[in-house]
């Protein structure tokens, strides 16, 4: 059996919508998802023991139980008993360069990785369909994070419909190690403040994603039109997270004052990106929101679109 090196890119999301209540309780979205170079490296190595140990390079993950890549290993496990009996399980090793929390579904790529690897060590051959189906138990971004690229997401965020890639544009990103902001809080606020407006009926929910088909940020993706792109950037959490935390308002002013194509709060936020066209242009905003935020808690990446989902290394 042969260890593997997988490649887990984040994603951010250039479209968020919420559209109304699931009977899960989760929430029904419209989005448009993008992977970004921004990667973390998992090591998997099989140990011949029966048993998973998920380790990481940052202290914040050791507690590997509540790791979603020991949980994504488990998964394999139960569902493929006979692989698991015959080969063992494996040592998962995460070199964590996605900062956590930070609305970049991080700990899902992680996880994601850990899928394709497992069946890729125990030779199971299974399809990426299959690969999507068994991330959507253990949480909505996962498939993405095994399709990468660009996709339109509906449903929980499971269910998606790939976009020819787009031309690599450069983003920067931004985030105060000070500020985690959890997911399920941003969706319950969310549904406290805006709640009343959601759409009840499943025609009209389906007709949301339709209608994303024909809106002037498909159109731009479809003529590969930086500009236009990052001019009509979306993101409907924006409304339950800037409020409670200035701190992610004040970053995407700066991103605004730099002259940005365009900048929006990824996912659940904290994370703020702002695109542009050139990496000179990314070197320059992100030079000039430092120094106007002048605050070394914020950490700053520049990375790039990407088109493809977890690979091999
Ligand atoms: O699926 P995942 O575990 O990533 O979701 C985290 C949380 O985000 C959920 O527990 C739920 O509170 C919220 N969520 C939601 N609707 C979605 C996706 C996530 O309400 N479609």
């Amino acid at each position: 059996m042969k260890s593997y090196t997988l490649i887990a890119p984040a994603k951010i999301n250039l479209y968020l919508e919420i559209v109304g209540d699931r009977p899960d309780g989760f929430h029904e979205l419209v989005m448009i998802l993008q992977s970004i170079e921004l990667a973390d490296r998992i090591a998997i190595t099989p140990n011949k023991i029966p048993a998973f140990r998920v380790r990481c390079d940052r202290q914040e993950l050791t507690n590997e139980k509540e790791n979603l890549a020991y949980k994504a290993a488990q998964l394999m496990r139960q569902a493929f008993p006979e692989a698991f009996a015959n080969w063992g399980g494996a040592d998962i090793f995460i070199e964590k360069r996605i900062p956590i929390a930070a609305g970049l579904a991080g700990g899902s790529t992680d996880a994601a990785a850990v899928l394709v690897g497992l069946d890729l060590m125990w030779n199971l051959g299974l399809t990426k369909p299959e690969l999507q189906d068994l991330g959507a138990q253990l949480g909505s971004d996962i498939p993405f994070c095994v399709l990468g690229g660009t996709a339109i997401a509906t449903g929980r965020g499971e269910i998606l419909d790939s976009i020819a890639s787009l031309h690599s544009l450069w983003v920067v990103l931004a985030k105060s190690e000070n500020l985690a902001v959890s997911t399920p809080w941003a969706y319950k606020t969310y549904r406290q403040q805006f709640g009343h407006t959601y759409i009840q009926d499943e025609e009209a929910m389906k007709s949301r994603a339709r209608e994303l088909h024909s809106s002037a940020l498909m159109d731009a993706i479809a003529h590969n039109d930086g500009a236009n792109i990052a001019r009509n950037l979306y993101n409907d959490l924006e409304k339950a997270v800037l409020p409670e935390h200035p701190q992610v308002q004040k970053l995407k002013e700066a991103f605004q004052n730099a002259a940005v194509l365009g900048t929006m709060m990824s996912g659940s936020g904290p994370t703020v990106f702002a695109l542009c066209e050139s990496l000179e242009e990314a070197e320059r905003v992100k030079a000039k929101v430092q120094a106007e935020m002048d605050d070394p808690a914020i950490g700053f990446w520049i990375t790039q679109f990407s088109g493809h989902g977890i690979s091999i290394q």
